[in-house]
């Protein structure tokens, strides 16, 4: 399949956990393109205290990355994995970093213990002040893992849920592979992303996950969460 969308990712070299340096970063775009994708949102970590990468490294690395794309059959759009604080609204409004690709959308993480009356107030935080949190990968956090009435809760309020590719295919075990296609079947996942951070343990498996996807849940569903739901996000400017 192709045009997916790949909208979690650490692609971006230098500036946290993910790809080292610019070789690795070409290398795991080759293998995103390989698999199909053809727009990525790179969403390197903001979380206070473990990764606060300053701004500019960001941005350079961003136009050098696109200048070394540019024959590519590729789309790069920037974007931040946010780990929720109480001050994300402030510093989203004050453009201290970015929403995925310029939007109104917010690529949200919490930590896995985070309780369920934390992560609704921060959703409602964020929505009360017009950004749409879209959580990132869901199968982690307990909170959300065995209570899909919240899950349901959530998206009423105007969220939507993002899981791993990894965990989609079984590559993070039985109990996250069950837990998202009970999501799948139960309608409430809006996106699959990669969430890579390099081309070994935790490589991007766009293309392993979009032949599941097409085998358990069809091909009008794939291109659904694969290719219409994340074209939204590039194509809604804020
Ligand atoms: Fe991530």
């Amino acid at each position: 399949m192709r045009d997916l969308y790949d909208i979690h990712c650490h692609i971006l070299p230098g500036v946290d956990d993910g790809a080292k340096d610019m070789d690795m970063a070409l290398s795991m775009i080759e293998k995103e393109i390989d698999a199909g994708v053809e727009t990525i949102i790179l969403t390197p970590h903001f979380r206070k205290e473990m990764f606060e990468p300053d701004m500019e490294d960001i941005w350079s690395a961003y136009d050098t990355l696109v200048d070394e794309t540019r024959n590519r059959n590729i789309r790069l759009y920037l974007g931040c994995e946010f780990h929720a604080n109480m001050e994300m609204v402030e510093t989203l409004d004050r453009d201290l970093r970015p929403t995925l690709a310029d939007s109104r959308y917010v690529l949200t993480e919490f930590s896995s213990s985070s309780t369920r009356a934390f992560i609704k107030e921060r959703a409602d935080a964020l929505l009360t002040a017009g950004y749409y949190p879209i959580i990132a990968h869901i199968e982690r956090y307990r909170a959300l893992r065995k209570d899909f009435d919240f899950i349901a809760d959530l998206i009423e309020m105007g969220c939507e849920m993002q899981v791993n590719a990894d965990a989609v295919i079984g590559r993070n075990g039985l109990g996250a592979q069950r837990f998202c296609k009970k999501l799948m079947q139960e309608d409430m996942l809006h996106y699959v992303a990669s969430d890579a951070h390099n081309l070994r343990g935790r490589a991007s498996h766009m293309g392993e996950c979009c032949e599941y996807l097409k085998k358990h849940m069809g091909r009008l569903y794939t291109s659904r969460i694969m290719r219409d739901n994340p074209s939204k996000i590039v194509e809604t400017l804020r």
